[in-house]
């Protein structure tokens, strides 16, 4: 049935959703993030077979943001295995906000809770192989070409630039961490990495494909080649539904029930088994930074198809 739908089906449910962005907010913390249009809202749904197909902006780049930091996961536990890094960074949701510190004193000697927090995230971008910041971000940037076919994908130096110099808190995080001996090397270079990660620029179609790697367990979607090794691929899935919407994991799971994660930019990535990627782009914010559009053309999607996994 979902094979049937059509760009016209998804152009129509975009225009019954466009009225919700106003109930958001575009983020501003960031500076730059600030300069995007709620009113630039896109979809694209890429099958694990056929084409992407595709509604709205769906032209217009936005940068990862969080969304990065499943790719970045993927990443760390090839380079690293699954030891070291749960080593380090723990499997739980923490139903706090993705920004939290004050967990970090809770637990001795300090652990992260799961690595789609800010505090989880920046110690997996520690772990990722590389003899400085540049060759780190190279080959995450290389192992996004690969997962999309696509090397025109770059880091969007503005925002990066911008949230670098604006991320008082990531650098409280981190420092902490340092002192912990939780991270290793300099705290600046790996902030570096962190926020050229979350600054890397997709449409949703270049998103959808990311998204329809980890549902396809992890292999390439048209010449089905592993990318990811399976294990990693479904560790990572399995994050996005604990942890994925950070406090409205559970509301999320409930309204959609397909495994996906947001960023502050409005972008959001879902991966189902044996169906596909979706993205969604909607710039304007609920209050746990999930974008508003995004989850209601998410749950329509989900319910008029039937696609939970629950
Ligand atoms: O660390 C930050 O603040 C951002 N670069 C990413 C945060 C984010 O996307 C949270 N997700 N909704």
């Amino acid at each position: 049935m979902v094979n049937k739908l059509e760009k016209k089906t998804l152009e129509s449910w975009l225009e019954n959703v466009k009225e919700y962005a106003c109930e958001g907010k575009v983020a501003d913390y960031i500076p730059a993030l600030a300069e995007q249009n709620p009113e630039h809202l896109a979809v694209a749904i890429y099958p694990l077979k056929g084409e992407c197909i595709y509604a709205g902006h769906s032209e217009k780049c936005f940068t990862l943001q969080s969304i990065s930091k499943v790719i970045s996961l993927a990443l760390a536990l090839i380079d690293n295995g699954e030891d070291f890094v749960f080593g380090r960074v723990g499997m739980e949701p923490s139903g706090d906000p993705f920004h939290s510190i004050y967990r970090l004193e809770q637990h001795t000697p300090s652990k992260p809770l799961n690595p789609m927090i800010n505090a989880g995230a920046l110690v997996v971008s520690n772990m990722i192989y590389g003899v400085n910041a540049h060759e780190r971000v190279g080959r995450l940037l290389s192992f996004i070409h690969e997962m999309t076919d696509d090397h025109s994908i770059q880091v969007n130096e503005n925002v990066a630039d911008s949230e670098f110099n604006s991320a008082f808190l990531n650098r409280s995080l981190l420092y902490y961490l340092k002192q912990h001996d939780v991270i290793k090397g300099d705290v600046e270079e790996t902030l570096d990495v962190y926020t050229k990660q979350c600054s890397v620029d997709v449409n949703v179609c270049q998103l959808a494909r990311i998204g329809a790697v980890f549902a396809n367990e992890g292999r390439d979607i048209h010449s089905n080649r592993q990318i990811i090794p399976r294990h990693y691929a479904r560790i990572c899935k399995t994050f996005m539904v604990t942890c994925g919407m950070y406090d409205a994991s559970g509301s999320f799971a409930i309204k959609v029930g397909i495994p996906a994660k947001s960023g502050v930019s409005g972008g959001v990535m879902a991966s189902l088994n044996q169906f596909g990627g979706i993205a969604v782009y909607g710039p304007a914010l609920d209050e746990k930074g999930n974008s508003v559009v995004g989850l209601k053309l998410l749950e329509i999607l989900s319910n008029r198809y039937d696609l939970s996994i629950f």
